[in-house]
Formats: C-alpha cells, structure tokens, sequence
C-alpha cells in the first residue's frame, strides 16, 4: 500500500533547530520511507532541488535532491558519508528552502563520493560533480547543523538573519 504523501513544514534560518545534529538512521524501514516520500513532496512543492531532513524537524541522516532540468529524477541518501573529496575546489551560487530568496557564493569540493543507503536499505556509491556535488555538500551540511550562510561573511549573516526575522513577523501577524 503506498502511503500518503504530505507537505511538510520547512524550518527557517535562523531557527535554532537547524542547528541539531541528525542522527543515522537504524533501519530503512516503512516509516524511514513515509518520510523520504514526505520530504519529496515538500521539496517539489517548494520546487528546491534538495532538502535534508533537518530541515522539516526531523533529526535523522536523510536527504532527498533532484537536480535533473525535467524533476523526475529524486535521488535519496540515508546515512550518507562522503568517502572522497577533489582537492580542486569550485564557487557556485547557492540557495536554500529555509533561506528563501537569499542566493551567494559558496566554495566546496568540485567532485565528491557518496556512500548512501536507498530507499529500499540498499547500499550504494555514486560521484559527484556540478550541481550534484554543491547539493549533497550543502544537504550534508545541514545534517550536521550548519545552513549554507555560515560560510558567509559576518557581516551578511546578521543582515539575512534580520531579513529572514523581519520576513517572518511579517508573516505572522498576516495570519
Ligand atoms: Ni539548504
């Protein structure tokens, strides 16, 4: 039976927590799945190309990207662990669901392995590069607590942490 999917609600910068460590996951199992398929959803309808599960308050080792041009293409990553990393480094501009409309430059690896479990428990290694190595940096980093503006200037991040404040008393007394 396939299990219902639901939109969930997506944590925003600077929530404290987003900055909790997620655990793994033991076993891959009915309810682990419910989630992957709830984090789909709500990433496509945020229409993001990666979302971690840190960021719907979930603490576990789970992500879910797409960063295929026709978004038909999920790729899901329990318990990932980055097995290799390039030492050439690439700057791209990166953004983030619980950062909305904030988009800067990030360095990181250009190329990086992937160990990860599937969807069904199964093991598997996959390489990274482009786009998909920026995404599972920056999924992966959100499993670990730290949002992508962490690398930013000081400066910059007070000037998104009181934007994403000032965005979110707006919307609350819109309510
Ligand atoms: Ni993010």
């Amino acid at each position: 039976m396939r299990p219902t999917m639901a939109k969930l609600n997506i944590l925003r910068y600077p929530d404290p927590r987003l900055h909790t460590l997620a655990k793994p996951v033991a076993a891959v199992d009915d309810r682990v799945r419910r989630l992957v398929e709830d984090l789909l959803e709500t990433m496509y309808a945020a229409e993001g190309v990666g979302l971690a599960a840190t960021q719907v308050d979930v603490h576990e080792r789970v992500i879910v990207m797409d960063t295929s041009s026709e978004r038909d293409n999920p790729l899901i990553l329990i318990n990932p662990e980055i097995t290799a990393r390039s030492v050439e480094l690439a700057v791209a501009e990166e953004g983030c669901l619980s950062v909305p409309q904030i988009y800067d430059k990030v360095e990181r690896h250009a190329r990086v392995t992937v160990r990860a479990l599937g969807r069904d428990g199964e093991a598997f290694e996959i390489e990274a590069e482009g786009l998909t190595a920026v995404c599972v940096q920056h999924e992966m980093d959100h499993l670990l607590g730290k949002v992508f503006v962490e690398y930013l200037s000081p400066l910059k991040r007070d000037r998104i942490r009181t934007k994403m404040l000032k965005k979110t008393r707006e919307e609350q007394r819109g309510r």
